[in-house]
């Protein structure tokens, strides 16, 4: 019956060999290396594994991590890794795809000196770590399931570092600008994974830029009024830490009383740039940060942006700045 079936559906071998194995086999020496070793197990090491015994090519297979010691691979047992001959003339094939394991698997290589061993990385492991490593994909995975934000993904990543490095600082955590709640959302769970418990603002009138006092911002006016207060704040409802606040921020601002670890304007105009770097600075505390998303969007925040030069002019020898590639500043209080 088992020969009939393996009939009626060939499998095309192939067809399911992925670039990643394609790649490793490639770099497999056997001229030059005694051993050659496969390290991690993963569908990658069932491959080579089988692909190099139809081969006639007797490989050893092991790993670092105590549950798969043992563990049976096509008919073969992996070793810990410890029991293999630290010696400069075996090849070690790292079978593993996920960034974390391997970070994991180094460490191991490091602390265990096993560093005479020639090991062979695949190198086109993706290394955007808001996707793809642990503790950062797990936030951005988390946030983006309770709401949207029209930031990219490289400044959300910027948010949670900085919510990380503020962590130990004491202290409120604030957002102006929340639109859907987007990046209050990041902002939120990279609270929840670094500082657990630290309170967290979000503010927005959640029906658009009301009407500014300064012609500066006139362009603003009525735009992001595509959301509303009740779909963020039901975003949040199972966070107990987290405050969403509705209304002008020109005014809602002063319900701000503590002293703040990170403060994040993502208002775009001059009048709330102008009001909140005045009303915030102050309580930020040393070893806190300031954010402005919109510093060097131009042309909309070219007064946004030059408020926040003017206010820092004076200040420059107590603070760092951090202003990425694209788009806004980080300020941090020395
Ligand atoms: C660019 S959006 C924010 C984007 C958001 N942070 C995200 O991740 O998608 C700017 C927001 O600031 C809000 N805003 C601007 N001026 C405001 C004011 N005076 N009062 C309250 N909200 C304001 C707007 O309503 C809008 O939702």
């Amino acid at each position: 019956m088992g020969n009939l079936k393996s009939e009626w559906t060939p499998i095309v071998k192939e067809k399911y060999i992925s670039k990643v194995v394609r790649r490793l086999i490639e770099k497999m020496d056997f001229e030059k290396f005694q051993k050659i070793i496969l390290f991690g197990f993963s569908d990658n090491m069932k491959w080579i594994y089988r692909i190099m015994k139809e081969n006639n090519k007797d490989l050893i297979l092991c790993d670092w991590r105590e549950k798969f010691i043992a563990y049976d691979c096509g008919g073969k047992q992996l070793l810990s890794i410890l029991e293999i001959k630290n010696s400069s003339k075996y090849q070690v094939i790292v079978c593993l795809e996920d960034i974390n394991e391997i970070k994991d698997s180094v460490r191991f290589i490091i602390e265990n000196d096993l560093q005479k061993l020639n090991y062979v990385f695949d190198n086109q492991v993706p290394n955007f770590p808001f996707n793809y490593e642990n503790p950062y994909n797990l936030i951005a995975q988390k946030a983006k399931q309770r709401a949207k934000s029209m930031i990219s993904d490289e400044q959300l990543f910027d948010l949670i570092q900085f919510i990380d490095q503020t962590s130990s600082v004491e202290g409120d955590v604030v957002e102006f600008g929340s639109l859907h709640g987007g990046s209050g959302a990041i902002i939120s769970e990279a609270v929840d994974c670094f500082s657990p418990g630290k309170n967290v603002y979000l503010f927005d009138t959640f029906k658009g830029i009301p009407k500014s006092k300064y012609g500066l911002d006139f362009h603003w006016i009525n735009s992001f009024a595509n959301n509303s207060f009740s779909e963020v704040k039901n975003a949040f409802k199972d966070m107990k830490n987290v405050n969403v606040i509705a209304g002008d921020i020109n005014i809602t601002y002063k319900k701000i009383k503590n002293n703040l670890s990170f403060a994040y304007i993502a208002s775009d105009t001059y009048e709330s740039g102008l009001l909140l770097l005045n009303y915030l600075w102050p309580k930020l505390n040393r070893g806190g940060i300031l954010a402005v998303c919109d510093y060097g969007s131009f042309p909309n925040c070219y007064p946004l942006t030059v408020i926040v030069d003017l206010f820092f002019e004076d200040k420059k020898e107590e603070i760092f700045v951090y202003k990425p590639a694209k788009l806004g500043i980080f300020i941090l209080k020395k």
